[in-house]
């Protein structure tokens, strides 16, 4: 069974959920690491406290995104991760060779559509609803060097509704991925074993 590890930097919503699917069988997979960029990532102490090792790697103790980012796989290394799914995780990698294809992103839009550079949160969700988009989504995908780019994996679709507010539809996104980051991740293992 592949290890896994996720990365967060906020709730984390997205790893409790996947950590459930793998617990419940949906995901085969084993969840050994949860690596955090801030100590005030307010996910970090839930996935402690259902078993999986813990880990904060600030990106200001180092000095450039390439030693961060070799600190955060070496701490995969040390933990025998096999594969690294990235969960509200707001910080710039710089990918190891010997780690391409082996991380997951979700990103609350239909990509390549409002991804890059300062698309994250509710940033995201307040421009789908100024552009007078009639739908928006999630995308997962894998993490190549360039933000929100890699290949796509899965995708969900959810309406913009008329007089949506950004949170109003940020909640019913965040919804759409609670069901299709466990599908998508649970596809991409199988498709690997095959
Ligand atoms: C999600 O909307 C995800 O798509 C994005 O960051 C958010 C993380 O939420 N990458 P959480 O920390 O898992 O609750």
């Amino acid at each position: 069974m592949k290890r896994l590890a996720f990365f967060i930097s906020g709730t984390g919503g997205n790893a409790l959920n996947l950590l459930q699917a793998c617990r419940e069988g949906r995901v085969p997979a084993e969840p050994v690491l949860a690596l955090a960029s801030s100590p005030k990532a307010a996910g970090l102490a839930k996935l402690q406290a259902e078993g999986l090792e813990g880990r904060v790697l600030e990106r200001k103790a180092f000095g450039s995104d390439a030693a961060f980012s070799e600190a955060c796989f070496a701490a995969c290394e040390a933990a025998g991760v096999d594969l690294v799914c990235l969960a509200g995780w707001l910080k710039k990698l710089a990918i190891p060779p010997r780690w391409e294809g082996r991380i997951l992103n979700i990103h609350p839009a239909l990509l390549p559509k409002f991804g890059g550079p300062g698309m994250y949160g509710m940033h995201v969700h307040r421009a789908v609803v100024a552009a007078g988009e009639a739908e928006s989504g999630a995308t997962v995908h894998l993490v190549d060097e360039v933000y929100d780019h890699g290949r796509i994996l899965a995708q969900a679709r959810v309406p913009v509704l008329p007089g949506d507010t950004p949170e109003a539809l940020q909640q019913r996104v965040y919804g759409a991925e609670m069901d299709l980051y466990p599908k998508a991740l649970a596809a991409f293992l199988d498709a690997g074993a095959r």
